[in-house]
């Protein structure tokens, strides 16, 4: 855990950054609500073709986060480097301005996830996490180091209200896998097979948001993007996606981890541990709740 400034000042800052956040989700909403998941010319640095809704929602945040003084540095899945704000702030904050943009020509739900770092973007400097679906409603998932659980606020069309605090259970019975299925390695499937012979059900949307959000709302089950034969290293980014999330399960009271099968052993990671050696790395990733993490780590 990192050292805090005073639980006073970061209540404070955690404060303004959460209702900018706020205010930028709806901006951004309004963006989606015009868009038909219109691509631009332009890649990434991951190497994925954005969308103009990639690009602006990009835009809405670091505008937003300019007018908070104690932000000192951002960076975001869409930017090569970090972006240097207020040299005398403590916090930097990692972000993913669109997360499941590619579904946004099928009207499927999108998200917005944050990391907010005390110091470095280090996963042991986290001290608060924050993702926004854009479905029906605009939602957003907040934890901090502050407060157990993670709270869920909806806009109502006037303002954002605190609709409950989500806490996962030991066990749940929802199971989303990505990645492409004839690239897993044995030990994946035989793992997925086995929590759908006991009953488990399958959700996956293809958003990383809105199916870690889906878990959290139902108290558990089983998220993961495993290592893949055409992606050893995963294909979620630990910035801008999975240390956020990581952090978030964890305080709903579950579990994040890494798996890395050799031929000769299985390495399990918490994923809080992990150390990025470049901005946009990657990492096999899974959350759940207790009893599924343990499951899949043994
Ligand atoms: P992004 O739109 O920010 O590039 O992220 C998409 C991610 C994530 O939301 C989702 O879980 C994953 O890609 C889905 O990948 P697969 O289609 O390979 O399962
Ligand atoms: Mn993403
Ligand atoms: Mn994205």
């Amino acid at each position: 855990m990192v050292e805090l400034h005073t639980n006073a000042t970061l209540e404070k800052d955690l404060d303004s950054i959460f209702t900018s956040i706020q205010e930028a989700s709806l901006k951004i909403y309004t963006i989606l609500q015009k868009s038909l998941g219109e691509y631009t010319q332009n890649t990434n640095a991951t190497g994925d073709t954005q969308l103009q809704a990639d690009v602006q929602a990009d835009l809405i945040l670091q505008e937003a986060f300019k007018n908070i003084p104690c932000v000192q540095q951002i960076c975001s899945e869409e930017q090569e480097k970090s972006i240097l704000l207020h040299k005398e702030g403590l916090y930097s904050i990692a972000y993913d301005p669109l997360d499941g943009s590619s579904l946004m020509g099928a009207n499927l739900s999108v998200g917005s996830i944050f990391g907010i770092y005390q110091g470095d973007f280090l996963p042991q400097n986290l001290v608060a996490s924050a993702y926004v679906v854009y479905g029906m409603v605009v939602g957003i998932g907040f934890a901090s180091l502050l407060k157990e659980g993670v709270e869920y606020f909806a806009y109502d069309g006037k303002e954002f209200h605190l609709q409950k605090c989500l806490r996962l259970l030991e066990k749940g019975k929802l199971n989303a896998t990505g990645g492409t299925q004839k690239n897993w390695d044995k030990a994946h499937k035989e793992n997925i097979e086995s929590l759908f012979n006991a009953g488990y059900r399958l959700r996956y949307s293809g958003g990383m948001v809105p199916d870690l959000h889906h878990i959290l709302v139902k108290g558990g089950g089983l998220f993961s993007y495993p290592a893949t034969s055409d992606a050893p290293k995963g294909k979620l980014r630990m910035l801008f996606e999975v240390f956020p999330f990581a952090f978030i399960f964890k305080r709903a009271g579950g579990k994040a981890v890494s798996i890395q099968q050799t031929q000769e052993e299985k390495i399990v990671t918490p994923l809080l541990t992990l150390t990025p050696k470049h901005l946009h790395d990657t990492t096999p990733c899974f959350f759940g709740s207790n009893w599924e993490i343990d499951f899949v780590s043994k």
